[in-house]
């Protein structure tokens, strides 16, 4: 199969959420299994001269959006089986962010274009376009009329993968004329049109040929309008053609035995000694009182509201009476960032707020620390509590969406589980099952080894998943 798989940001070139984790560690896994698969992506400002070294220039030509005729240049680089196509504009990605300006409306319906006059001008016939969340929903709409216009399209099926509801793709209608160069009928028929507004989202998911998301209790979870932000009705109509698929890691990257940049490596068979000094190192590289001994709880995420911070925030004072470590690592909201540095000095040593993005850190702490804690209020999928488990950084995690499905609870009974969960957005349910794990740590080093170990075993590859979105195409395919 010749599967084009599109998204905006794409590891390791270029990454600021796990879009980009999936979006480098999906293609490579279909790529393994047989297939010609090329990713395409916008040449952002942020993709440095090292990559750009490595690629050559294939081609230029012209991609039409309303009244526009925008210049799109192709850059390729071959990696790890996959071509990876970029799309070059620097009038649109010359930028210092990725999202977030005033123009991304047409940003990224110019990419959406691009990405199937590629497929045209550079002669590439393509069985499945593989779309990803608003940035690329205009492709299944804009598919509808350019299949007979771009010989290379005429059969190809659409899958629209979503990866987070939140971010839909809202826009002023007056885009339609000016931006979208569409026919006011996709407005009037409903596909684009949500209260008033212009919904990219809307229009990938009634006009692709499949919906997946990224974990099967999220799918469930976007029929219920607490979790799908107005969609839950558009979703309901098209969940014939929906299914939710567990994402993968990239588990030759986060792989404790090899992963640079850690005091010691260590494998799930001999963790011990190795954990110990990646601890000694982190307690080090934070600023916390060196001790084996005490627990270090850590949190790696952006501080946004729906990751569940409040209900850490509500109860931090009686998180740190458990006579813990804490560690955040993170940007966003300010109240967050406020309340974390305010307990950084209140709770010397003790507390570390690291308020920055860091990938190397990151690891770092993954490796360093014994809880991982994510209270997630809505989590699609989540993939760093997939890392901590890897390297043996045992879980605690609110159940739902992909945490549910990736982090079954400890049963004190038979030992087996890789964490602890609690179900309600309850801070006191949260410090309940926090108290447990603290307490487990302590008292029964057996049984935390297991868990530990149940974590750093577990199948976080791609394999399966992969397989599930392969059996989609190829019944899109017929
Ligand atoms: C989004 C979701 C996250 C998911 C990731 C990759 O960032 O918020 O839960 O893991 O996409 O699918």
């Amino acid at each position: 199969m010749n599967i084009l798989f599109a998204a905006s940001e794409v590891a390791p070139f270029i990454k600021t959420g796990g879009l980009a984790d999936v979006a480098g560690s999906l293609p490579p896994a279909l790529a393994r299994a047989g297939h010609d698969v090329h990713v395409i992506l916008p040449l952002y400002e942020g993709i440095g001269h090292d990559w750009r070294s490595q690629m050559t220039f294939l081609k230029h030509f012209n991609v039409t959006l309303a009244w526009r005729s925008a210049y799109c240049g192709v850059f390729e680089l071959v990696r790890d089986g996959v071509t990876y196509w970029f799309v070059d504009n620097e009038g649109y990605f010359k930028r210092d962010t990725l999202y977030g300006h005033y123009d991304d409306c047409e940003r990224f319906a110019f990419f959406s274009r691009a990405v199937l006059e590629a497929a045209g001008q550079l002669n590439w016939p393509v069985d499945v376009i593989h779309c990803n969340d608003w940035q690329t929903a205009l492709i299944p709409v804009y598919l509808l009329e350019d299949r007979y216009r771009i010989p290379q399209l005429s059969h190809a099926k659409t899958v629209f993968t979503i990866h987070n509801i939140e971010y839909q793709g809202r826009f002023g209608k007056q885009v339609m004329d000016d931006v979208l160069g569409l026919d006011w009928s996709y407005y009037n028929d409903g596909m684009l049109a949500c209260y008033e507004d212009i919904n990219l989202m809307r229009g990938a998911i009634i006009a692709a040929d499949y919906i997946t998301t990224v974990s099967p209790t999220y799918a469930q979870q976007l029929r219920d309008p607490y979790y799908a932000h107005g969609m839950e009705g558009i979703l309901g109509e098209n969940s014939h053609k929906m299914q939710g698929i567990l994402n993968g890691i990239d588990t030759v990257l986060y792989d404790p035995a090899t992963m640079p940049g850690l005091a010691q490596n260590f494998t799930p068979r001999a963790p011990v000694t190795g954990k110990r000094a990646c601890k000694a190192a982190l307690q080090k590289a934070v600023g916390l009182t060196p001790d084996p001994k005490v627990p270090v709880i850590a949190c790696v995420s952006r501080l946004a509201g729906h990751k569940g911070f409040h209900l850490v925030t509500e109860v931090l004072d009686r998180i740190m009476a458990l006579d813990v470590q804490v560690v955040v690592l993170g940007t966003g909201e300010q109240e967050y960032e406020q309340a974390f540095l305010d307990a950084q000095s209140r709770y010397p040593g003790r507390f570390s707020a690291q308020i920055m993005y860091s990938a190397a850190l990151s690891n770092v702490i993954y490796a360093g620390a014994d809880l991982f804690l994510m209270p997630s209020v809505s989590e699609p999928c989540g993939l760093s509590q997939m890392i901590a488990m890897r390297f043996g950084t045992v879980p605690v995690v609110r159940e739902t969406g992909g945490l549910r499905d990736s982090v079954p609870p400890y049963n004190k009974y038979t030992g087996e589980g890789r964490g602890f969960s609690f179900a309600n957005v309850d801070s006191g349910d949260l410090l309940h099952v926090l108290t447990q794990a603290v307490e487990l740590y302590h008292t029964d080093t057996k049984a935390w080894r297991k868990l530990q170990k149940a974590g750093m075993t577990a199948d976080f590859t791609w394999t399966n998943s992969a397989k599930l979105y392969l059996d989609i195409y190829q019944q899109l395919l017929g």
